[in-house]
């Protein structure tokens, strides 16, 4: 280690399966985060990362997955590089300046997949990709223990990047009347009902949990008029998609989704080593027909978000039915549907409907949305008697804290609250429609509490813009989308504020 900091590169190399969006994010994305954890770099400490790709690739600029890696406020620049006869095909190179106290002989250069063969010297002395678990032990600190040898699969998990928290924005720009629109919160917060059985209730936090969530599952199973065993309850429905994963997954198993789509589906896949097969949207929505087609005999669960996140946009029932009778009848079919309470397209799918058949059918619902209840982390899942038996053998004994369920029964039944957050949901897209065509951007019907909107520019530029102004919002680039800005469907008054912010940003 220098006792002074310097300025060092690090060179990255790494070769793409196809020239397709999601491949050149994605392996884009894994690069960087290698190139950052095997020289423990600070994140503060990069200067710029400079791309280049070879001629066969233009499906997309890497920056999408140095951004979803988490640098996005770091600048990136991509070039396309001159064609040499004889050079490995669909690779993308990085340089990445940082500033170290780390000596020239510990940088750690990184080439993955093929492009290992271009530096076999690097190559072999960092970080190697072995079948059987990798080795962190070259990229130690020289004062630390080496690494244990840790599972491959994990690499390829891109840290989950939620929307920016206030108290970070009010840190870093020293800004104080901030508002959230990143994530899909509920502006009118949680139901007045939650609050009140949630402050009667704290003197008793001192007892476990109730690890079967006993009062609330009797009371949604009446709800949604299913067997009260056929529920499985979660630390979020985050946790129920990683319990179906601990349940079902095998390595080399298929995971098929669409993309862009919520980040967990791709994460439970490579926590449990198995494969993704990721295609496209259509129209914004999942593309059940592409689906039907891309399943094959290693395909284990297919996850259907209905409406899709970031897109807004969904399936309709009569999609729904031609798909499903078209999956063989051993592959596990997951909807989730965080958003449901939100939609009004008369023709969505009743899902529950399948699972009351015995289908292989699970369906995903969450307390985080428009129960106003995400800080509380709960959400469940609805599925066949022989599938909840098997995920609650994966499910830790006290996942459920005892504060989300009693603040879920009390907000499942407050009708009056999720009544007004629809009507509020609903005349505030009435209305950001309205003024986003007025300013001429293009934008996703949604069935969601959220708009997903193309600026025809770098999202990432208006996101900064929009920040400056104490207004959070999610840009496009994590979502592999570099023109397109997700916003929360807030209150009028949040509403207003985002499009008068969003004017000055287009104008700036
Ligand atoms: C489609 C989708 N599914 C699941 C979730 C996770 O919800 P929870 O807070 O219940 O984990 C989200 C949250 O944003 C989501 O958008």
């Amino acid at each position: 280690m220098l006792s002074f900091p310097v300025t060092r590169g690090i060179r990255g190399a790494i070769t793409v399966e196809a020239n397709k969006e999601a491949a050149i994010t994605s392996a884009a994305c894994r690069l960087i985060q290698t190139m950052i954890a095997a020289n423990q770099v600070d994140v503060e400490g990069i200067t710029c990362i400079i791309f280049s790709v070879t001629q066969d690739l233009d499906a997309c600029f890497p920056a999408a997955g140095a951004r979803r890696a988490g640098l996005t406020e770091i600048p990136l620049f991509c070039t396309t590089e001159i064609p040499v006869p004889g050079s490995l095909p669909r690779c993308i190179r990085a340089l990445m300046l940082v500033t170290t106290n780390r000596q020239l002989r510990d940088m750690r250069h990184i080439y993955l997949g093929e492009a290992a063969g271009l530096r076999p010297d690097w190559a072999a002395s960092v970080m190697v990709e072995e079948e059987d678990g990798g080795s962190l032990s070259e990229c130690r600190d020289a004062k630390a223990d080496p690494c244990p040898a840790f599972r491959r699969t994990i690499l390829d998990i891109a840290p989950y990047q939620p929307g920016k928290p206030i108290s970070e924005l009010e840190r870093e720009r020293g800004l104080t009347d901030i508002i959230k629109m990143a994530s899909n919160e509920n502006p009118l917060g949680p139901s007045p009902k939650a609050i009140e059985a949630l402050r009667q209730s704290l003197s008793s936090l001192h007892i476990y949990p109730d690890g079967s969530c006993f009062e609330l599952r009797q009371a949604l199973a009446r709800r949604l008029d299913v067997e009260d065993v056929q529920l499985i309850f979660g630390n979020g429905s985050d946790e129920v998609i990683k319990m179906l994963g601990l349940a079902f997954l095998e390595p080399d198993d298929e995971v098929l989704f669409c993309e862009p789509t919520f980040s967990e589906y791709a994460y439970t896949a490579h926590l449990m080593g198995a494969r993704i097969r990721a295609l496209p949207l259509a129209d914004h929505a999942y593309d059940l027909e592409a689906m039907a087609l891309a399943i094959n005999p290693k395909t284990k669960i297919v996850f259907v978000c209905n409406p899709n996140n970031p897109t807004g946009a969904y399936v309709s029932k009569d999609k729904v039915e031609a798909f499903l009778a078209r999956v063989p009848r051993d592959v596990l079919v997951v909807f989730d549907e965080a958003y449901y309470e939100y939609v009004t397209a008369p023709d969505y799918p009743d899902t529950i409907s399948y699972v009351k058949e015995g289908r292989n059918v699970v369906v995903l619902r969450t307390f985080s949305k428009i129960y106003g209840l995400a800080g509380l982390r709960i959400g469940y899942g609805i599925a066949p008697i022989h599938l909840a038996e098997l995920v609650h053998r994966v499910r830790e004994p006290f996942n459920v804290n005892t504060s989300a369920q009693i603040g879920a029964l009390a907000a499942l039944e407050d009708d009056e609250h999720v009544k007004a957050s629809q009507d509020l949901n609903n005349s505030g897209k009435a209305w950001l429609y309205k003024e986003l065509s007025r300013l001429n951007l293009e934008y996703v019907p949604t069935e969601t509490n959220f708009i997903f909107f193309n600026l025809e520019q770098d999202s990432q530029v208006i996101y900064e813009k929009l920040l400056d102004q104490g207004v959070i919002t999610r840009s496009g680039g994590i979502f592999g989308c570099p023109t397109w800005l997700r916003v929360t469907i807030g209150t009028e008054a949040q509403n207003h504020r985002f499009i008068h912010a969003l004017e000055k940003a287009l104008h700036s």
